[in-house]
């Protein structure tokens, strides 16, 4: 047998993506990549970053680069931030807590899933970057408000609340593969009391079903505001008129996503609606994106386009799957790296003048 690669062997998310896949079970590798339907969205969003073209300019002294931005008050050495992904210790042991170790080294943000496989505290405990963390709405309002309580309490600093899952998507492989949360694995943030703590239904919804609720509307984002003073992000969103809407219903914050291509299948990429959407935004709060996101030069994409940060979900899991903390790490490493080597070559300095050149500097084929 030949010798484990160490994750430090890895210069692309692609070769910790290989490390994963050779790391994993069929099954948990199968839920963690696949998209609803077709997948044709999860194709797409990888694709249309891919599509736009950076006019770099030349003749720039760019030897003193800072790709810092400011989120909700907080500076951050780089916009990035890891998106919330379910069941991180289905990856590795260590799970959401080895995640938030490796953000903490990089002073980056963490957003938790309410479906993380740690304790909320642990996690909080475990970084002294901000925390942020997803929310479901449930159909138990009260179940939600206090775990919005206990979150906020613990010290999280902003709250994502997603908007693209009133049901939970279709992805085939799962349903083939039989999917069901492994045993020993506990949702544990989202156990009520007396309530069931096994997970035996196929796929996310079984026992989980009551986490979610068709019921929500614009109404719900303010119920939430009403319940935390942290600021609060509506996740999921892929056109102005709901960019509009969240700021309106108190949201201080939108995520351009569509769940990385694991709810509506046929949803556009996110980088082809991230302008529009941006323009939605303007002045009202910070635009993150998420979807697709595999490289440094993306990041210089979607600040051009107008976000403020941008998240990965997939990558993380798989430096997790990889190495543990020192594969979030890595991944952590390598898209800060390739983002400041791309400012550099791009001839910009700062994520302001990403911004001010804007169209000028990227624009679609
Ligand atoms: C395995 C997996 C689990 C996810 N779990 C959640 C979740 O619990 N809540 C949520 O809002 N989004 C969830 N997402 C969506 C991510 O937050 C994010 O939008 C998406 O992964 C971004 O696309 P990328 O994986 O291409 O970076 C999940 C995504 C994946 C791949």
């Amino acid at each position: 047998m030949s010798a484990p690669q160490p994750v430090s062997s890895a210069v692309s998310i692609a070769d910790l993506t290989a490390l994963a896949e050779s790391k994993l079970d069929r099954v948990a590798w199968d839920y963690y990549r696949s998209g609803a339907w077709d997948e044709t969205t999860l194709a797409r969003n990888e694709a249309a970053w891919r599509e736009l073209e950076i006019h770099y300019r030349g003749m720039v002294d760019v030897s003193r680069r800072n790709g810092a931005t400011t989120l909700f008050g907080r500076t951050v050495p780089a916009p990035l931030l890891t998106a919330p992904t379910a069941m991180q210790k289905m990856a590795h042991p260590d799970g959401e807590c080895a995640t938030a170790r490796a953000c903490s080294a990089a002073a980056l943000p963490m957003c938790l899933s309410s479906l993380s496989t740690t304790a909320l505290e642990e996690v909080r405990a475990a970084t002294t970057a901000p925390m942020w963390m997803q929310v479901y709405i449930s159909q138990d309002r009260g179940f939600t408000k206090s775990l919005v309580e206990r979150a906020t309490a613990a010290g999280v600093e902003a709250f994502a609340v997603t908007a693209d899952t009133p049901v939970w998507g279709i992805r085939e492989r799962d349903m083939r593969n039989g999917f069901r949360v492994p045993d020993g694995l506990r949702i544990v943030n989202l156990e009520r009391p007396g309530g069931p703590t096994g997970h035996t239904g196929v796929g996310i919804g079984g026992a989980l079903s009551w986490t979610i609720d068709a019921t929500l509307t614009w109404k719900d984002v303010e119920l939430l505001a009403s319940w935390t003073p942290r600021p609060i992000l509506v996740k999921g969103l892929c056109r102005p008129d709901d960019v509009r809407a969240a700021f309106d219903s108190g949201a201080k914050g939108v995520w351009i996503s569509n769940h990385g291509g694991r709810q509506l299948d046929g949803a556009p990429a996110t980088a082809d609606v991230l302008a529009a959407c941006c323009a939605a935004a303007r002045g009202r709060g910070p635009v993150v994106v998420d979807g697709g996101v595999r490289r440094g030069i993306d990041i210089l994409r979607a600040i051009a386009l107008g976000a403020d940060a941008v998240a990965v979900g997939r990558p993380i899991l798989w430096g997790l799957a990889a190495g543990g903390e020192a594969g979030v790490a890595r991944v952590l490493e390598i898209l800060r790296g390739e983002f400041d080597l791309a400012m550099a070559l791009a001839g910009v300095r700062s994520t302001d003048e990403i911004r001010a050149l804007g169209a000028d500097l990227v624009h679609r084929r």
